[in-house]
């Protein structure tokens, strides 16, 4: 299951299979500015500097331009990553809003590496 590293800070969050990097994030227990959070908007751009992502909808062009489907822009309520990513935010970083749940990503990360390694981790 797919990481998404955020360029500059490092943070690392775990996302579920076929999961948007918006939703990913939200659950870790980040936020950053949004909109619709059904790709109407544009609001919610990021720059995916590393990685793979698809679309789990159709994004109109009135949303994401020619030039852009092809220069890294990223929607990141619509974005599902393919692979492990790296995305850099617009004009402002992730907010940690609730530590509580970036510890639980945490530890689901942690196991799903401990898994893919054939090790185990300790609770
Ligand atoms: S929040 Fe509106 S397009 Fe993503």
């Amino acid at each position: 299951m797919p990481n998404v590293t955020i360029h500059p800070t490092g943070e690392v969050i775990h996302l579920d299979k076929g999961e948007t990097v918006l939703s990913g994030l939200y659950k870790a227990g980040f936020a950053y500015t949004v909109g619709c959070k059904r790709g109407g908007c544009a609001i919610c751009k990021v720059d995916c500097r590393d990685g793979e992502f698809t679309y789990d909808h159709p994004i109109a062009d009135t949303v994401i331009s020619e030039a852009e489907k092809t220069d890294g822009t990223c929607l990141s309520c619509r974005a599902v990553p393919v692979g492990d990513i790296t995305i850099e935010m617009r004009g402002e970083n992730v907010r940690l809003v609730n530590p509580f749940l970036r510890q639980i990503n945490e530890k689901a990360r942690l196991r799903a590496e401990a898994l893919a390694a054939g090790t185990t981790t300790k609770e």
